[in-house]
């Protein structure tokens, strides 16, 4: 089968989520890299992309030349990656899309819920795919404890308990830095900064397990540096449609947690947590029984945890491979198959909803609020 084409625009040299796309996209022989506009200065980006095998006139200088030399061409990109800061997703994914392309938009997918809207819009008025990278939902044991909860295995979901808490921009001397301060910069990052950033992966994901929406929460915000208009802090608790009660920590300045996303989810019947740190493992515990260790390649896991589960048992898997799987995904979506895992528009819509409203909650002095866009309240 000959291979899709693929193209991102952001993710230059050194950028944080670059990496991750290249290796995630590429792992699996089902796409090549054929275009990109890799970097916000244009000859560092062209320069960039032709290091990486990206032919000199798809070497693009900005996403509008990508687009537009992109949108005639017979082998034009299948898929295109927007891995660019958060302030400039929404102008791009909805510009690719309505040029009737597929896209796999970062997160947060937009700045406000009323673009969010539109974009799920737009991908339902030109049929085409926009997935939205919350790659956390890919990883094989995330898929089982997904799988064990629609099994019946936990019984209710009565509670889910979730964090994603790093000490990365605990160091006041460091706020300045570029690489961090557009995340605390309104212009650039939006009305929230950690709850924006890292906390919507808790909170898909507590959605992604549980099988539910969030309908409703109520956020406590702190800016623990002084300097940051947007909080480094969040405490959000929230309620899903069916009744789940939800607690969730996001920090960016809890110096000595490193990748702190974990997340356990406690039914009627059993319990169940997950960390990122150890993603190849998840520990079971069944009512009145024994804490047992589930793991990444053995027998008897689910066929989705099997399918991507990529080396033998005790082989660690990580991070790219977790994007791997979103492509593989994408991949098998854009044949036209049906992939009800992956993490499309309306998930980034309603992490923009949960964005907004914890931020009038937090600004409410934690008053309860609706968490759902309006275009799902109905
Ligand atoms: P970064 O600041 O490390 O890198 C951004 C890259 O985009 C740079 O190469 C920059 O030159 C380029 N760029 C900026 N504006 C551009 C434009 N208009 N056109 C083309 N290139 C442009 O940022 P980072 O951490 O890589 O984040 C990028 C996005 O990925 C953000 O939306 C962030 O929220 C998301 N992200 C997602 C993660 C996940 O787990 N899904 C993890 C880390 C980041």
């Amino acid at each position: 089968m000959a291979k899709l084409k693929w193209g991102m625009i952001g993710g230059g040299e050194g950028s944080q989520i670059g990496p991750a796309h290249r290796l995630g996209a590429l792992a699996d022989g089902l796409f090549e890299f054929a275009a990109g506009a890799l970097d916000v200065d244009a000859e560092k980006g062209r320069a960039y992309a032709q290091s990486l095998g990206i032919a000199q006139d798809r070497a693009y200088a900005n996403w509008q030349d990508m687009l537009e030399g992109e949108k005639n061409r017979p082998d034009r990109i299948d898929l295109v990656t927007v891995a660019t800061p958060n302030a400039t997703h929404f102008e791009i994914t909805k510009a690719f899309l309505e040029a009737g392309f597929n896209v796999l938009c970062e997160k947060p997918m937009t700045m406000t819920v009323e673009e969010g809207e539109e974009i799920v819009r737009v991908a339902e008025k030109t049929g085409k795919i926009c997935a939205v990278n919350y790659c956390y939902s890919a990883y094989p044991m995330v898929r089982e404890m997904r799988d064990m909860v629609r099994r019946g295995d936990l019984g209710n979901v009565r509670l889910v308990v979730t964090n994603f808490s790093h000490g990365h921009h605990g160091d006041a001397t460091d706020a300045d830095n570029p690489r961090v301060r557009w995340r605390y910069d309104p212009a650039m990052a939006g009305v929230s900064g950690q709850f924006a950033d890292c906390g919507i992966h808790a909170m898909h994901m507590a959605s992604f397990i549980a099988n539910d929406q969030v309908r409703s929460l109520s956020a406590d915000f702190a800016s623990t540096i002084s300097s940051r208009v947007l909080e480094d802090d969040a405490m959000v608790n929230f309620r899903m449609e069916g009744g789940t009660v939800g607690r969730l920590w996001t920090s960016s300045v809890a110096i000595g947690r490193q990748h702190g996303f974990d997340i356990q989810v406690f039914g009627e019947m059993g319990g169940v947590r997950w960390a990122s740190e150890h993603p190849n493992q998840v520990f079971y515990t069944p009512v009145g029984g024994r804490t047992q260790i589930m793991e990444k390649g053995e027998d008897g896991l689910s066929d989705e945890a099997g399918r991507l589960s990529r080396v033998a048992i005790a082989h660690p898997e990580g991070f790219p491979l977790a994007v791997a799987n979103i492509y593989v995904d994408l991949a098998a979506a854009i044949s036209g198959e049906t992939r009800s895992s992956l993490p499309t528009a309306e998930d980034g819509v309603r992490s923009m909803a949960a964005v907004h409203q914890a931020v009038a909650s937090a600004k409410a002095d934690g008053a309860w609020v609706d968490a759902r866009p309006p275009m799902y309240r109905a």
